[in-house]
């Protein structure tokens, strides 16, 4: 059919209310928080675009494939499915199953790291980063300049600059037990990495004898992304287009909340048998047995039937079509974002937007908190506050302040959308009023799930 209308590529079956507050309840609820959203009760947010992980609607037969869970503690049959479905797309020997990507890192670097190592990558996700540097290690990013100026237009602002790795390489090669490169790149705006980029880091790994992992939360997002810009593609499908991706590295980290379609989840999966064994013997300790690894029989049903779904044509048509319907009205109305609109989210540039606020007023958490006052709309920093606190516990700004707007998989419609970008600019209109905010409380590590605030 050839009409230009995206529509969502589902009907609902089953609807859970929203809860509307007035503006006096969220101010007393974000104030009970100690203006950190991540504080809030959920049930007093209206549209929560805090995060697109874990937080998807599950299709009818991913249900169905919950009452099919084989709970056997050990060679449960849904194991057996989910390994053959992760196995059949990644092409890796070892899988094994985590209970979310954090756990996956988390092995995967205890078991490789030694203090003094560094891992390149393009950005690493903050929970990445937290896992390498509790192994006194670096996590070194290496995202190409242009991913690094929020307005400038580039098809893949999610590559690594594979001149600077090759200086890492070359220079601290002997730190680095591998490279990882993030698809798409969240903490750069989700932004995706192009096929050529990965042949090239391949093409590094090679010549330095390093194994090439893959952060694939977002790996079908950004398989469409080279479909729709990478020439050559247009006419591959995104499942043969993610095998391609998986096949240049020699392993991944995967969280399964993300593009497994499912609310819990993830997995490492690689092909080196000793980093494997050593892998499962640190999953019995932490995770459970490796045939669930942290996860329920049904869980791993509803993962391997999200892995079939994600790659569907028409799911991803419409997902990365949504995340741009939604930027083209924040454009449009003057609002500035990164650009183009990433894959899984929206990521305004706070910094830009409230110049008056400095980056150690924290103008992302201004703007987080305003949005959720006028309109009951959560989102997050990605800025100083998630990243400036350095090992010295001094503070120190991070190339960017962003709020990001995460679309949760195939839970808002359209009209959730244009409330969502009639409230950004509605606020962004009122940005001269806005205040900074000072840190009365903030842990040394991931300080951003749990600091406390005071307006300034
Ligand atoms: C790029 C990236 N890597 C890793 C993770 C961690 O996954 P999880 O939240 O399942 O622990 C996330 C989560 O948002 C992510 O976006």
């Amino acid at each position: 059919m050839n009409f230009r209308t995206i529509i969502e590529p589902f009907r609902i079956k089953s609807v859970e209310p929203l809860a509307f507050t007035t503006r006096e309840q969220r101010q007393a609820a974000l104030e009970a928080a100690g203006h950190n959203v991540f504080l809030l009760h959920a049930s007093d947010v209206l549209i929560d675009l805090l995060t697109d992980s874990g937080t998807g609607a599950m299709s009818s037969a991913q249900w169905g494939a919950l009452m099919q869970g084989d709970e056997s503690y050990a060679g449960s049959r849904s194991f057996y499915r989910f390994e053959q479905v992760v196995r059949d797309l990644t092409g890796y020997r070892h899988v094994i199953p985590t209970h979310q990507g954090r756990a996956a890192e988390r092995i995967l670097f205890h078991t490789i790291l030694v203090p003094g190592d560094v891992v390149p990558n393009n950005n690493h996700f903050d929970t990445t980063r937290a896992n390498i540097e509790v192994e006194d290690a670096e996590a070194r990013d290496l995202v190409i300049p242009e991913g690094r100026v929020p307005s400038l237009i580039h098809p893949f602002k999610g590559n690594i600059d594979l001149e600077a790795l090759e200086r890492t390489l070359e220079h601290d090669g002997g730190r680095v037990p591998l490279v990882m490169v993030t698809v798409t790149n969240n903490s750069g705006g989700g932004q995706p990495v192009s096929m050529e980029n990965l042949r090239g880091v391949r093409r590094l790994c090679d010549r330095y004898g390093k194994p090439f992992f893959l952060d694939a939360c977002r790996f079908a997002e950004n398989a469409w992304f080279i479909r729709q810009r990478e020439p050559g593609y247009g006419e591959h499908t995104p499942r043969d287009i993610a095998r391609e991706m998986f096949g240049l590295a020699d392993g991944c980290t995967m969280s399964a909340k993300k593009d497994g379609l499912a609310n819990i989840g993830g997995f490492l999966a690689l092909n080196n048998d000793e980093w494997a064994e050593r892998a499962r013997n640190l999953l019995i300790l932490t995770e459970g047995f490796p045939t669930y690894g942290g996860l329920a029989g049904y869980d791993l049903e509803a993962i391997a039937t999200g892995l079939e779904e994600v790659v569907e044509e028409a799911y991803l048509r419409y997902r990365i079509r949504s995340t741009e319907y939604f930027a083209d009205k924040l454009v449009s109305a003057g609002v500035p974002i990164i650009q183009p609109a990433g894959g899984h989210a929206i990521y305004i540039d706070a910094r830009s937007l409230l110049p008056h606020i400095p980056p150690l007023e924290y103008p992302g958490i201004a703007l987080v908190n305003a949005l959720y006052v006028e309109a009951g709309i959560r989102s997050v920093e990605i800025g100083t506050v998630m990243f400036g606190r350095q090992h010295d516990g001094t503070e120190v700004p991070p190339a960017m302040d962003l709020v990001r707007l995460a679309i949760p998989r195939r839970v808002y419609t359209q009209s959730h959308i244009d409330y969502a970008a009639e409230a950004v600019i509605h606020v962004a209109s009122q940005k001269d009023r806005l205040r900074g905010y000072r840190m009365t409380y903030g842990p040394a590590v991931l300080r951003h799930f749990t600091s406390r605030f005071e307006p300034r």
